[in-house]
């Protein structure tokens, strides 16, 4: 028998080829595991009105964890225009399967590592080593939305917020409402993360990342919880920046910076920006980790334009593949995949198109697979 049992989650578009690319990388890297393939994406949406089936979520609660590639996700209208004919008029809702995983699962923590790989063409400035801690089940991905505003909901703010008056002017009918809804435990529990992380891993500071300023409330409780959880670690200093501020200083000075902590949508933005630092995002890995469940994904889409034409980096989802081997205890493995990583960037043979070069999909899995 195998020693980890994996879910296999191609998913949509480029997700097939970067996963395909991944599996050469670890066959030859001799993981042993059994590989279960999940129905995931667009064309469970399609066909069956449900992206992200039953049956997966089910086979996914028998396996260790999940490699996930890409998934096309896209607004209500047009999700809705795609369904098959039997399936339209059913009041059938795209939601977007990985945000469903992450709730379904409690994946609270995406981690997001950004380090510029020395040689690496695309690197703003060679050095930077950033990680983002995303908070990733609360806040605007909560998914409590309305529009129009139910009577009974707009009567209960009136009630409490003298502010609503002023909105009651437009008509409900005109008026829509996301809400960004954040627990004390779940920020306790994403700052702790990344202080942690910085303790394992020598970094000096913590920067919160929010907007208290405006959203008091909600970026307040970020801020506060932050300060109580960097007492317990008193040689690592916490800096507190606004989301604005701190995306015009990460393109300045973004040596400055080691372990970042955000909740969900500005860890969403802060991620895609940081990645955008070491190479964009065909480098930039991703896991939703649970307590004792987790799903790896690039960070990347699934730009299905490029689908099957073996074009796509492949190295986000190696990287990706390297926090799944750290997550399951196999860090000599995971060192060596990224070694072989590395050397493959620094030797600068094997580029694909993103870097300059014409390197397929699968042609920089064999450049990394042969260092292995
Ligand atoms: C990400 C993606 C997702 C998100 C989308 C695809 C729903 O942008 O993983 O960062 O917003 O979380
Ligand atoms: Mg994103």
């Amino acid at each position: 028998m195998a020693k980890y049992k994996i879910a296999w989650l191609p998913g949509d578009g480029v997700g097939n080829d970067v996963m395909e690319a991944t599996r050469i990388v670890l066959d030859r890297h001799s993981f042993d595991a059994e590989y279960i393939h999940g129905d995931i994406g667009w064309e469970f949406w399609k066909h069956e009105g449900e992206p992200l089936p039953k049956r997966t979520v089910e086979m996914m609660k028998g396996t260790d964890c999940a490699l996930f590639g890409a998934i096309t996700s896209m607004p209500k209208e047009e999700a809705q225009e795609v369904l098959d004919d039997n399936l339209k008029d059913k009041g059938l809702v795209y939601f977007s399967p990985i945000v469903r995983l992450r709730q379904e699962f409690n994946l609270h923590t995406n981690l997001r590592p950004c380090k510029a790989y020395p040689g690496n063409p695309l690197n703003l400035k060679e050095g930077i080593d950033l990680v983002v801690f995303r908070e990733n089940t609360e806040g605007m991905y909560g998914g409590v939305e309305f529009h129009p505003i139910p009577q009974e909901v707009f009567d209960v703010l009136d009630k409490n917020h003298p502010k609503m008056k002023k909105f009651a002017e437009y008509g409900l009918e005109n008026l829509a409402l996301s809400t960004r809804i954040m627990s004390r435990q779940k920020c306790r529990n994403i700052v702790t993360g990344a202080f942690e992380y910085a303790k394992k891993y020598g970094y000096k500071s913590v920067t919160v990342v929010d907007k208290p300023n405006v959203l008091r409330e909600t970026g307040g409780l970020m801020v506060r919880t932050a300060r109580e959880v960097a007492k317990n670690y008193p040689g690592i200093e916490l800096w507190e920046t606004n989301i604005d501020a701190q995306a015009m200083w990460l393109v300045k000075n973004p040596m400055d910076y080691g372990v970042m902590v955000a909740e969900n949508m500005f860890g969403d933005i802060l991620s895609d920006l940081a990645a955008q630092l070491v190479g964009g995002l065909g480098f930039a890995s991703s896991g939703n980790m649970g307590d004792d469940y987790a799903v790896f994904e690039p960070t990347h889409g699934s730009a299905p334009k490029y689908h099957g034409k073996y074009k796509v980096n492949p190295m986000a989802m190696f990287l990706t593949a390297k926090l799944m081997l750290d997550w399951l205890g196999e860090k000599e493995m995971a060192v060596r995949l990224e070694n072989a990583i590395a050397k493959v960037i620094k030797e600068g043979n094997a580029k694909t198109y993103d870097m300059g070069g014409n390197t397929t999909t699968l042609e920089m899995a064999e450049a990394v697979a042969t260092e292995l």
